[in-house]
């Protein structure tokens, strides 16, 4: 299986620290913010990675990563020609790089606790379709939100930035497709925001019941923001200060 890393964005959170640093190379703890998701991935025996960025902050990228050597992974790069189009829209620039295998993305910005290996070990048993991790979170507004019937395990739908959140859950930026979904994103309209959505994909798979679920247990965050990314480092720092302790 290979992973996906979405680092391009405008990072219009962040600014002004933004206005001249992509955000995925700004600190969480000891390393830039895009170590943490390559070691994820890597944990999980993904050693194959594309990372998809924008023209500005290429160079700077390959400055850090190279070929992924120092890491002990493989790592390619991909341009987002579309900038601001969406995430699902700079997904598209991985379907050759993909070919016909299963695939894991993550939106670089999200820093998490959890090991992805059971979640991955479920996504290669199922059959079809597409999996997504969900996370509880105080401030669902911000994000993609699931309608769930927690019962049948099944999402009912998803709605991109409710105003009245249907669950206090948030569909996280970790998301497991199969190739088919770039034929899908290839007949996705843009939204209000004028973007390639991700919740439209995601809610093209509800339509045919061939999206799966599971809850992350430890924390979460998505580090777009000054004050997530500040969470985002202490997380990391509370952890490494437990583990010298322990
Ligand atoms: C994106 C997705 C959203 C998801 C979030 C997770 O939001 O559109 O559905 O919940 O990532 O980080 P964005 O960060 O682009 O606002």
């Amino acid at each position: 299986m290979k992973g996906i890393i979405l680092a391009g964005g405008t990072g219009s959170r962040l600014k002004p620290i933004t206005n001249y640093i992509n955000k995925h190379l700004l600190p969480v703890g000891p390393f830039p913010m895009i170590y943490w998701p390559i070691l994820k991935l890597k944990e999980a025996g993904i050693e194959n990675i594309l990372i998809i960025t924008n023209k500005h902050h290429l160079s700077s990228f390959i400055e850090l990563l190279g070929n992924g050597e120092e890491l002990k992974v493989s790592i390619q790069f991909s341009i987002q020609k579309n900038e601001g189009r969406g995430i699902a829209d700079a997904l598209m620039c991985a379907k050759n790089y993909i070919g016909q295998e299963k695939f894991i993305v993550i939106l670089g910005d999200n820093i998490f606790e959890d090991s992805l290996i059971p979640y991955i070990n479920l996504f290669q048993k199922q059959e079809m379709g597409a999996r997504v991790l969900l996370k509880d979170v105080s401030d669902p507004m911000r994000y993609g939100v699931p309608q769930l019937d927690q019962s049948n395990k099944q999402i009912l739908s998803i709605i991109e930035k409710p105003v009245n959140p249907p669950s206090s859950y948030c569909v996280t930026g970790i998301y497991m497709y199969e190739p088919q979904v770039f034929k899908l994103i290839e007949n996705l309209q843009p939204s209000y925001r004028n973007e390639l959505e991700i919740t439209d994909v995601n809610n093209l798979y509800i339509a045919e019941s061939r999206l799966e679920y599971d809850i992350l247990k430890g924390w979460w965050i998505d580090a777009g923001t000054h004050k997530s990314l500040f969470q985002a480092n202490m997380h990391v720092y509370d952890k490494k200060r437990k583990e010298d302790i322990g």
